[in-house]
């Protein structure tokens, strides 16, 4: 079976209501991985490794957390020739996320609109499906697990959550991910203020060293940050980040603004914007973050990437990897292929 190039699928995925194209692909996904039917979207991956935080990279570019939230996809996915799957944002608890329409294509711009709400099967469901992937790790994939809170628990119980999970990720997880700059989880964003931002950092990272003692081996944690944040609050999250003795920072989730896509047709809809329109606040953030922490410092660069020079300029920006969401769903998994060349043979 020959690999079907995206340009042909991509009309009349485009064709259906947003949310109903990625439930269609993903079901499809899971239905075929590790079949002979994967050809259908396989590509060879780019063999340009790279030790990022202690973790050997088979190439520089990964999946984006979000669209693989119960983690059912990882072989199938990481058959596009990803170097790393970040799947999640799991919670506690299973939750339906927000009522729909949540998702919205804005294709002038390359953009999407999400208000998802971490719609997701819970922890239990989540945990049984990463254990089943197999393929994609024995080839060498890194596989990160992005952890966040249900939307039912008071943001002030707000560590409780993400303990929880924490606890259920940590020997399943290559690295794990704390997101807490979702725009569409209550006041999730609040956590990424100074003192909310220190008091979660560290009973997380407490948590973490007895975690390592017990099983034997020490997993990297990453924080995923927002791209709608000024100078100073990225310098304070900088210096946090080191305090807490977090391993990377993971730049940026969506962004609640809309200068860029303004008088469009869904531009008004709430939620996080995604795509093109994020791209140069999330190189702006990486960049500042570059400054702030220093040459050694892991940083996974996200936003806008939709193409290989994109790729590299997230590099060029100060990133050591970079992930792609948007740019799938607009480019195909031939983007993978695209980006993972455009960083063969650089830092
Ligand atoms: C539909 C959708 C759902 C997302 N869900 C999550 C999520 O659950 N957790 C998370 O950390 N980021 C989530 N994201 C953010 C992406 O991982 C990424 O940070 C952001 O979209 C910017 O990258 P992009 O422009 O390549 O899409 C989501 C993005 C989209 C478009």
């Amino acid at each position: 079976m020959p690999f079907v190039p995206y340009a042909l699928t991509r009309p009349f995925l485009f064709g259906l209501d947003p949310e109903q194209a990625h439930d269609l692909t993903l079901g499809s996904i899971a239905k075929l991985q590790n079949t002979p039917a994967q050809c259908l979207w396989q590509q060879t991956r780019v063999c340009a490794p790279a030790t990022v935080a202690g973790l050997k990279f088979p190439n520089r570019v990964g999946l984006a957390a979000g669209l693989d939230k119960n983690g059912r996809c990882i072989d199938g996915l990481g058959a596009m020739g990803f170097g790393f799957i970040e799947v999640g944002t799991v919670t506690p608890l299973g939750q339906p996320g927000n009522p729909k329409p949540r998702m919205f294509r804005l294709p002038s711009k390359e953009a999407l609109i999400n208000r998802l709400g971490f719609n997701n099967e819970g922890l239990d469901s989540f945990l049984r499906n990463v254990q089943q992937a197999h393929s994609f790790r024995r080839a060498g994939g890194v596989v990160g697990l992005n952890i966040g809170k249900n939307a039912a628990t008071p943001i002030e119980r707000a560590v409780d959550d993400y303990l929880i999970c924490l606890v259920g990720v940590y020997p399943h997880a290559d690295y794990i991910t704390v997101n807490i700059s979702s725009p569409n989880t209550k006041n999730l964003r609040a956590l990424q203020s100074d003192e909310a931002l220190d008091a979660l950092l560290s009973a997380l990272s407490a948590r973490k060293a007895e975690l390592a003692q017990q099983h034997g081996k020490a997993v990297p944690m990453f924080v995923k940050i927002a791209p709608d944040l000024d100078e100073v609050q990225v310098g304070v999250i900088a210096a946090t980040l080191r305090k807490n003795q977090i391993d990377g920072v993971i730049a940026t989730n969506t962004t609640i603004e809309r200068s860029t896509v303004q008088g469009l047709q869904h531009a008004d809809e709430a939620g996080g914007l995604s795509g093109a329109p994020v791209f140069e606040a999330s190189n702006r953030v990486i960049a500042k973050l570059r400054a702030a922490l220093g040459a050694d410092y892991p940083i996974i660069g996200v936003g806008g990437v939709m193409s290989g020079a994109d790729a590299r300029a997230k590099i060029e920006a100060g990133a050591n990897l970079v992930q792609i969401y948007t740019g799938l769903i607009y480019k195909g998994p031939e983007l993978v292929t695209e980006a993972a060349r455009a960083l063969a043979n650089r830092r």
